[in-house]
């Protein structure tokens, strides 16, 4: 890169995490089990037998935390709320030391000038909640306004930026679809339902949370990728097409007040009896912003004969991730550019980026990490060419302020910019934070 890259004088500068991937302290203070908790401690489910008992255990530890941050000069903080802190059967009865820990957090925040950015939902939904048939059942929609109520309700005088849900793909059809995440279901029809009711509550939160907190902004972040076809051949451009139905389309859409989209309703086959009148009405609720996880491109492929009932996504080679994701800079700025041009999105922030590597502390203490340095660098460039062309990207937030529990996979994938020591807890910034903490200084990608 020749050029330096500034970006605009108000764009926010900012880390993400989540509440299972970093705060431990899983039945302290009054907290209810969530599905993460129940799912993590089933032999089997996740990687090595790693679970978020103590994770980062920011829990006791977010003063450091914080002070952390505000070494990087971080701009604004992404973190979301256990739902199961709040209400530990899910529903009714409030736990006041739950709400308590979040108080104190955005107090720490602000006192350190630091934006919170809250996420109400990333995925810990309590256990009890499942229990009674879990996001399938419109029943959790519901519970979760009330629970959405009391916290815009209690944080509201100081928390105005909201996420409503953290990639609704993901709880959907990897939660109930294909059961590599928590509850562990393999069952299409539940994750149609969920993705229809995690919508749902969604549009019903909008107007809640407005209503709480009248100056604050409010969105929705989805995972989303372009998807292209692996060869020019009528199949897999097909393929590229069910790819990002799939992926994309079927929440932009009904969000944008396009409904469902046909060609993907067909595909899936399913009578979606779930959908209820008005529902698409409730979903399609103006947003204020919408909040954007990009890690990289899907390359996709027709069936090859009828074993395979769905269209696959492989992968050609060149630069990869630990995560196998390959590494895509360009895809963001489509991406962008898309967003902007197709569906008119008023403010868009990158609400995470980043990548997993293997990371080594040297004897001398510090961590060298160029790779990841050279992935977000090179995603950040791509973002400044979005808002040239004239993309609303308002800010961007490294995924992930630190090392954490990575759902299935435990442990073994670090994307921090600030490297963990599970055994000591001691936090190492590493090279990628230092260059980090200078980009934000000097507002400008060197
Ligand atoms: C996203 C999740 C986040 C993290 C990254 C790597 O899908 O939102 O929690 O696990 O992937």
């Amino acid at each position: 890169m020749t050029h330096n890259l500034t970006f605009p004088q108000d764009f926010l500068w900012g880390a993400a995490t989540a509440s299972y991937q970093i705060e431990g302290a899983w039945n302290e203070d009054g907290k209810g089990e969530s599905i993460w908790d129940r799912f993590s401690h089933t032999p089997g489910k996740v990687f090595n037998g790693d679970t978020g008992d103590v994770a980062c255990d920011h829990y006791h530890r977010w003063p450091e935390d914080i002070a952390l941050m505000k070494s990087l000069g971080l701009h604004a903080y992404r973190f979301s709320i256990a739902w199961p802190r709040i209400f530990p059967a899910g529903r009714d009865a409030v736990n006041p030391a739950g709400l308590d820990f979040y108080n104190r957090l955005v107090d720490g925040l602000l006192e350190a000038g630091i934006t919170p950015f809250v996420t109400l939902y990333h995925w810990d939904l309590p256990q009890a909640l499942q229990d009674e048939g879990g996001w399938p059942a419109r029943s959790t929609a519901e519970a979760y306004v009330e629970y959405a109520d009391t916290v815009s309700r209690a944080l509201g005088d100081r928390v105005k930026n909201w996420i409503t849900f953290n990639e609704p793909w993901v709880s959907a059809f990897i939660g109930y679809g294909d059961g590599r995440h928590a509850p562990g279901h393999t069952d299409l029809h539940e994750a149609l339902a969920t993705a229809h009711h995690l919508m749902l509550a969604h549009g019903w939160a909008v107007s809640q949370i407005r209503a709480n907190c009248p100056d604050g902004q409010v969105g929705i972040t989805l995972n989303l990728s372009p998807h292209m076809p692996a060869s020019p051949g009528t199949a897999d451009r097909a393929a590229a097409r069910f790819a990002d139905g799939h992926n994309n389309r079927w929440f932009l859409d009904p969000l944008h007040g396009r409904g469902y989209p046909c060609d993907m309703v067909d595909a899936f086959g399913d009578a979606m009896d779930f959908v209820q009148p008005e529902d698409l009405d409730t979903i399609s609720v103006p947003v204020d912003f919408l909040g954007v996880n990009y890690y990289t491109r899907g390359i996709a492929r027709a069936a090859i004969d009828e074993s395979e009932n769905v269209p696959r996504t492989v992968f050609r080679g060149g630069e990869i991730t630990e995560m196998d994701w390959e590494v895509y800079p360009a895809g963001l700025y489509d991406l962008l550019g898309r967003l902007h041009f197709d569906y008119r999105i008023p403010a868009i922030y990158i609400t995470e980026n980043g990548a997993a590597f293997k990371d080594v502390v040297s004897p001398d203490g510090t961590v060298d990490d160029p790779q990841r340095l050279s992935y977000i660098k090179r995603h950040l460039a791509a973002a400044h060419r979005a808002i040239a062309a004239g993309v609303p990207l308002k800010g961007y937030f490294v995924w992930s302020l630190m090392d954490n529990f990575e759902w299935d996979k435990g442990y073994s994938k670090r994307f921090g910019i600030v490297y963990v020591d599970y055994q000591t807890q001691q936090r190492i910034l590493k090279s990628s934070g230092k260059w980090y903490r200078q980009v934000i200084q000097e507002n400008t990608v060197l």
